[in-house]
């Protein structure tokens, strides 16, 4: 079929999009519908029009592709005027997904009738770092209210058509076929004015007082960052207060400004750098994935549960087995408590909340692991217990289950060579809270089956994460990364930045929490055990002393209520003197002189030295590409997406500038600074990360 295809059904012209996968409005796709549309308008024999997609997409939007390149006319804004402009009357049928672009399209179109099932209607363009650019900021709030249109066009959620229905964006549920639906509904309205959204007036006295100062000054900390939201803030006001060309003009102006904002360019990598982690080298579909339907969890402590609230909540029954009842209990509460929780707030139905559960087993006997698909180990980080789990697991698991490791630090193939079965281990490395944060680091071991791979892949996004494949080191990507700035941060502490002002540059620069205050959530134990067992020397012994000091002061962190910080009831961090003395002592116990580090320099040298460890990562191939790293660390590591990631921000200074800069501390500071031969090659070749990862393709 053609992009493009007008039918006849009588009187009533049909005009579907047919542009996989999603219709995105591509130049193509514009063009066919300027041309469908004017033979529609000028032909005498139709006396009504309707708009429709195909499969469950009506439009999912502008062609994020063609952004970088010079937009080509037929423009979508001047389409849609000129469909909102018709005599006759227009109706979208939408059959699916209608964003961005797309629903602007449906919004210029007289009349809506959606399919009861569509689950997507929305605005999303802030999560790319623009607005609504072909009229969605003026014709949405025409049609829905002000403060409504407000709130989708800032925080980019999606509604369903019922709800649409209700706000009056749609005007008629189908609960079979969409497009007779709309044909019929066309039909109705042949000889009639059409009723055209961009022609309604806002009737004023419906806008609260102060909505757009009280969303202004609701954006500081907004996930797209600080033009984006603004500029949508700004273009709603205008709806509001100004004549519809004059708004459309401002509508411009606004996108303009956030689309030339280096934060929409980051935003923009970030969406397709997901989506490529994705595409494992290699594996193509041929390549055919196992059958997972059920789930066995090994572990009901923190990681545990939170992985068995995941599986639950992406439709799967879950086994899962701890060694003692009151381990059992606990974790089985803890996963009802966490059900009932969402229900509460709204986010699940009672109902909901209540499947989920009845989906889960609790057990205390490994065997009833048996027919599992997949099973996920989570018990303590120490590998002589992993092995005997594992062995154990190989003798019960069936023939074709895959069984994995939660692991964060251990050797996955030390893990996978107990088993008789090293094809079907993998790392299945969960970030916690494991029910709510997106990124799945899939460990890929020596000897893992490329069917395992894809299907560890498959179900990351069943469960609605983003999986990111690693390979086998110490920390693998996201925590190797981590050690070397959780180091720098240590050292900064000892030449005297305060916790306070190194979280503080951190958060003021955009990440969604400070290091030291993310090490007092997690629990300053964690690390500490981890260093014992490593029996540290030299210059990293000497930057962990202040961590181990305030651990054996008994101060975990938020769980007892001091930590770097000290915690309130509220569990709000507060500046404690007692920290920053011991940190000013243990400088001069090792004989450093403090001084006052500006906010720029704690940022640059966090940044570096995990854009530094990244590039060593990459050079040994354990991660596949730069835009993987930065991936994980938008996902997991509460890196601001609109900064794009380390790597991306690499880029953005310019290798050359990087490696100046790196090798400037390395010559202040030594070893640990020591730079990633990539980045000296990439310099010298004036080449960026992104280029590199283009030529993987
Ligand atoms: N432009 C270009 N490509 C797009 C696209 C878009 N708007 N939306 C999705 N795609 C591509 C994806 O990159 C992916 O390609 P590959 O298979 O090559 O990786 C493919 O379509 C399928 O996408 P997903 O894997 O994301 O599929 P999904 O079913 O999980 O999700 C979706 C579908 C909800 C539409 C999701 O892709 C999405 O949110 N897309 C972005 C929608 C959006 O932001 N639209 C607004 C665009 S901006 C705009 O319209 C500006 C304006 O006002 C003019
Ligand atoms: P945890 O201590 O909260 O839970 C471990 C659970 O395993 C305990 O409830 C224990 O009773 C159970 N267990 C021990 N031996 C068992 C056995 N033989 N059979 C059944 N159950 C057994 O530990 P946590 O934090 O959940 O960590 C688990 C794993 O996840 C570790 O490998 C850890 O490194 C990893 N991990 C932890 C993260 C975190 O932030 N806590 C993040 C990512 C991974």
């Amino acid at each position: 079929m053609a992009i493009v295809e007008t039918q006849s059904q009588g009187d009533v012209a049909i005009i579907r999009m047919d542009n996989p996968p999603v219709n995105a409005l591509g130049h193509a796709l514009r063009a066919g519908l300027e041309k469908a549309f004017l033979q529609a308008i000028g032909d005498a024999g139709v006396k009504a029009i309707v708009l429709t997609g195909t499969g469950k997409f009506f439009s999912a939007g502008a062609d994020i592709s063609e952004f970088r390149s010079e937009a080509k006319e037929p423009y979508l804004p001047q389409l849609i005027d000129k469909i909102e402009a018709s005599v006759k009357p227009v109706v979208a049928a939408v059959n699916g997904t209608a964003l961005g672009g797309g629903l602007e399209l449906a919004l210029g179109c007289h009349y809506r009738v959606a399919g009861r099932d569509v689950r997507q209607l929305g605005l999303p363009e802030i999560k790319l770092g623009i607005i609504p650019g072909a009229g969605g900021t003026q014709r949405l709030p025409r049609a829905i209210g002000v403060e409504a249109a407000l709130q989708l066009i800032t925080s980019g959620v999606f509604i369903d058509a019922a709800k649409g229905a209700s706000q009056g964006l749609i005007d008629s549920l189908a609960d079979g076929d969409v497009l007779a639906a709309a044909v019929l509904f066309a039909r109705s309205r042949i000889g009639k004015p059409p009723r055209r959204i961009g022609e309604s007036k806002i009737d004023k006295s419906q806008v609260p007082a102060q909505l757009f100062e009280k969303a202004r000054a609701g954006i500081a900390r907004h996930p797209s960052g600080p033009v984006a939201p603004k500029a949508a803030i700004d273009a709603v006001e205008a709806a509001a207060t100004l004549p519809i060309a004059e708004g459309l003009a401002r509508e411009r102006q606004a996108f303009r400004e956030a689309a030339a904002s280096p934060y929409a360019r980051a935003l923009q990598y970030a969406f397709f750098a997901e989506r490529r982690a994705a595409n494992l080298p290699g594996i193509g579909p041929a390549v055919k994935q196992r059958e997972v339907e059920s789930i066995g969890i090994v572990g009901a402590g923190t990681m545990g549960t939170g992985i068995t609230i995941a599986f639950l909540n992406g439709g799967y029954p879950v086994t899962v087995v701890e060694s003692t009842p009151e381990a059992l209990d606990k974790g089985v509460e803890r996963i009802r408590d966490t059900l009932s929780a969402n229900a509460k707030r709204g986010r699940i139905t009672e109902a909901q909340a209540a499947d989920r559960f009845a989906k889960l087993t609790p057990s205390l006997k490994l065997e009833d692991l048996g027919k599992a698909d997949l099973v996920i180990e989570a018990v303590f980080e120490n590998m002589a217990l992993k092995k005997e789990v594992f062995e154990k697991l190989d003798a019960i698991a069936k023939p074709g289950a895959i069984i994995a490791t939660n692991t964060s630090t251990l050797d996955v193939n030390q893990i996978a060579a107990v088993t008789k079965r090293p094809q079907d281990v993998v790392g299945l490395h969960f970030f916690s809270p494991a029910n709510i944060m997106r990124l799945l680091e899939i460990v890929r071991a020596a000897k893992t089956g490329d069917d395992v791979m894809a299907t560890s892949m498959a179900i990351a996004k069943r469960i609605g994460k983003v999986g990111v494949q690693a390979g086998v080191c110490d920390g693998f990507v996201g925590n190797r990364m981590l050690a070397s700035y959780g180091g720098e941060v240590q050292a900064m502490l000892l030449e005297g930045a305060m916790p306070r002002e190194i979280d503080g540059a951190l958060e003021a620069w955009g990440m969604a929490m400070g290091p030291l205050a993310v090490s007092d959530l997690a629990g300053l134990d964690v690390g500490y055990r981890i260093r014992k067992e490593r029996k540290l020397t030299g210059e990293a012994a000497q930057h962990a002393r202040i961590a181990d000091k305030i651990v054996e002061m008994g101060r975990l962190g938020q769980k007892t209520g001091a930590g770097f910080y000290r915690y309130d009831a509220n569990r709000r961090r507060q500046v404690d003197p007692e920290i920053e003395a011991l940190i000013r002592s243990e400088a001069e116990a090792l004989q450093i002189k403090q001084r006052h580090i500006p906010p720029e320099e704690i940022v640059e040298r966090s940044l570096l030295r995990l854009a530094n460890e990244g590039a060593k990562i990459l050079e040994e191939g354990i991660a596949l590409r730069a835009s993987d790293i930065d991936t994980m660390y938008l996902n997991g590591y509460g890196f601001p997406a609109w900064r794009g990631g380390p790597m991306w921000q690499a880029d953005a200074m310019g290798l050359k500038k990087l490696a100046d800069r790196i090798k400037a501390y390395e010559a202040k500071y030594g070893p640990r600074w020591k730079i990633a031969a990539l980045i000296e090659r990439l310099a010298a070749e004036d080449a960026t990360f992104a280029a590199l990862d283009a030529k993987k393709r």
